[in-house]
C-alpha cells in the first residue's frame, strides 16, 4: 500500500502503481476493454472529479470486466470513463456489518444507485446481487473528488485522508465532510465472471 500527496494526473499514479506491489486486497487489474487504466485501490488520487477524460476515453460508454480473479475479502479497481470504478467482493462480516445499519444514522438516506432510482440507502439497494457479496461503486469521493482507501475508517469501509471522510462496508458516508455515499454506477452482471459497466 501506498500514499501519495499533491496533485497527481493518473498517468503518474498508474506508472507508480506498476511500480508497487499490490497489498492483500489491493490488486493491480486491467479491463478488457483495454481502455481501462490500471491503479491499485488504496491509492490517494486527489480531484478526480476536476479531470476531463480524452475524448476516446469519453467515447467508451460501456466496459466489460472479468471479475473471475476477484477474491472473498478483495476488491479491484477498474477504470471507467475517466474514474476509478471499485469492485468489491465482501466477506459475510462486511455484509452483516452493512446490514445491521439503522437507516436513521445514515447522513445520507438515498442509496445514490442508477440501476435503481431513488430508494432508500439500505445496503441490498447498494450492492449488485441479493446476497450482498458484490459492491461496486465509484472510487470518488463525494467531498471533493479523491480516491477513499480501502480497507480503512472507523467503520471497515473506505476513508478518505484528504479531509476525513468515513465510508461503511456498503461505501455510505457514516463520518466526515462527504455529503453523499459513494455513487454506484450503471452496471449489470452478464455471466457468472463478467460485469458490464455503463
Ligand atoms: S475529498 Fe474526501 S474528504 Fe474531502
Amino acid at each position: 500500500m501506498f500514499a501519495l500527496s499533491g496533485r497527481l494526473n493518473w498517468r503518474s499514479l498508474v506508472s507508480h502503481a506498476e511500480d508497487t506491489e499490490g497489498t492483500r486486497r489491493d490488486f493491480l487489474y486491467y479491463a478488457t476493454a483495454g481502455a481501462g487504466a490500471v491503479t491499485a485501490g488504496a491509492a490517494i488520487w486527489p480531484l478526480v472529479n476536476q479531470m476531463n477524460p480524452s475524448a476516446d476515453v469519453q467515447a467508451l460508454s460501456s466496459i466489460f470486466v472479468d471479475i473471475s480473479g476477484v477474491e472473498v475479502g478483495t476488491q479491484i479497481s477498474v477504470m471507467f470513463l475517466g474514474k476509478p470504478v471499485f469492485i468489491r467482493r465482501r466477506t459475510q462480516e462486511e455484509i452483516d456489518e452493512a446490514r445491521a445499519v439503522d437507516l436513521a444514522e445514515l447522513p445520507d438516506g438515498v442509496a445514490r444507485n442508477a440501476n435503481k432510482g431513488e430508494v432508500d440507502a439500505s445496503d441490498e439497494n447498494r450492492s449488485m446481487d441479493e446476497a450482498g457479496e458484490w459492491l461496486v461503486m465509484m472510487g470518488v469521493c463525494t467531498h471533493l473528488g479523491c480516491v477513499p482507501l480501502g480497507d480503512a475508517g472507523d467503520f471497515h469501509g473506505w476513508f478518505c485522508p484528504c479531509h476525513g471522510s468515513h465510508y461503511d462496508t456498503a461505501g455510505r458516508i457514516r463520518k466526515g465532510p462527504a455529503p453523499e455515499n459513494l455513487p454506484v454506477p450503471v452496471a449489470e452482471f452478464i455471466d457468472a465472471n463478467t460485469l458490464k459497466l455503463g
